[in-house]
């Protein structure tokens, strides 16, 4: 199946979701991710249980999906506060879910190697908890926010996922324990779960503030301040940037596949291009210049490479186009118009 084909199945997908609407519970639904997930959900119609703890997601992620969606879909959500470190809690938002879509987590691999206890809590403990919940319910198909950080120190290009290496930082162990742990509950209770293995996601409301802030929205926001940018190492790292829509269409197709192979795996989720940081640069002062004339002649400052980080990223996306008939509708230019029309509306 082509691109095209492939759009068109999403598409059909997406009817069907519109004429049969379930229920589905998003952890981390005020997070970057989250909240894409939850937009969607209700352009769609569907009803939607959403979790958060707010330590790194914002209430005014959900005030903006709020203004976005009708005022009738948006009647579809339930928000609870609340931890998925508390069992009592899983148990609470599990009850009546159909699909789970867990994004809850600490991301950030420099965070996890300042705290690795506090990643540990919400990655490891907090994922089990969500597992053990979501049996009891019944929930029929758990799908999960895994991570390209699993391939560690694997060289190979493009990543493949049945080949890893050795994790290079704790929030590394900790997203390569969930897929552990899927196997094993698929194995052991019959539940249905699939893994995305994230790769570089970004786009509107991504968090472009503070220490743990990712490359993309960190470096816009450094722009548009007329601040220093800062390149960690010598800037020919490569990443797979991969545009939030495309992950939302992974979630959805994961969440509805009645294809019995494509279920209990685990998924790259990316492009499959391969994009350097200095291109990045690029990227990002070509299209803010037009908007901001300070950054004519800005140049990014060099310092170490980031311990815990991997030199090149690029995902093979075969297995999910085969099994989940997955198409990235967004290249990385595509998004990247996208994602500063945000935030040059937002910042
Ligand atoms: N953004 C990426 O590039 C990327 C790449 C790989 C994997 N991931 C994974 O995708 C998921 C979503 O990431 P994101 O970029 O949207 O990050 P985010 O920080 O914006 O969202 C995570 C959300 O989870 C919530 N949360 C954290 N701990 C919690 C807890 N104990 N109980 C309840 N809620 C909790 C946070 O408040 C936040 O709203 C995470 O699991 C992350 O590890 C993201």
């Amino acid at each position: 199946m082509g691109q095209q084909g492939a759009l068109i199945c999403y598409e059909a997908v997406r009817n069907r979701l519109r004429a049969h609407p379930k229920t589905w519970l998003i952890t981390g639904v005020a997070g970057f991710i989250g909240s894409n997930l939850l937009e969607q959900l209700l352009l769609l119609d569907q009803r939607v249980i959403g979790l958060d703890n707010f330590s790194t997601g914002k209430r005014s992620n959900l005030d903006e999906v709020q203004n976005r969606v009708a005022a009738n879909q948006w009647q579809g959500f339930e928000f609870v506060e609340g931890d998925i470190r508390d069992l009592a809690t899983c148990r609470q938002v599990c009850n009546g879910a159909d699909v789970v879509l867990h994004e809850a987590a600490l991301g950030s691999v420099p965070r996890s190697i300042e705290n690795p206890i506090a990643s540990n809590e919400s990655n490891v403990s907090g994922f089990l908890n969500m597992l053990v919940a979501a049996r009891d319910a019944g929930v029929h198909r758990f799908v999960y926010a895994a991570s390209s950080s699993t391939y560690g120190d694997h060289p190979g290009l493009p990543k493949v996922e049945d080949t890893i290496g050795r994790p290079l930082s704790p929030y590394a162990v900790t997203k390569y324990v969930n897929e552990l742990y899927a196997d094993v509950f698929a194995r052991t209770y019959g539940m249905e779960l699939i893994g995305l293995r994230y790769f570089n996601v970004f786009g509107p409301r991504q968090d472009p503030e503070g220490a743990y802030a990712a490359v993309i929205p960190c470096w816009i926001r450094a722009l548009v301040k007329g601040e220093t940018v800062y390149i960690n190492g010598s800037g020919e790292t490569s990443r797979d940037f991969c545009f939030v829509e495309n992950v939302v269409q992974m979630n959805i197709l994961a969440a509805t596949s009645s294809l019995p192979p494509a279920v209990n795996q685990v998924y790259n989720t990316a492009v499959n291009a391969r994009t350097s940081l200095k291109e990045l640069f690029s990227m990002l002062q070509s299209r803010l210049l037009p908007h901001y004339p300070h950054l004519q002649g800005c140049v990014p400052v060099f310092r170490d490479f980031r311990k815990g980080d991997v030199l090149h990223s690029q995902a093979d996306i075969g297995k999910a186009a085969r099994l989940l008939g997955y198409a990235p509708a967004y290249t990385i230019d595509a998004g990247l118009d996208a994602a500063l029309s945000w935030y040059m509306a937002n910042l």
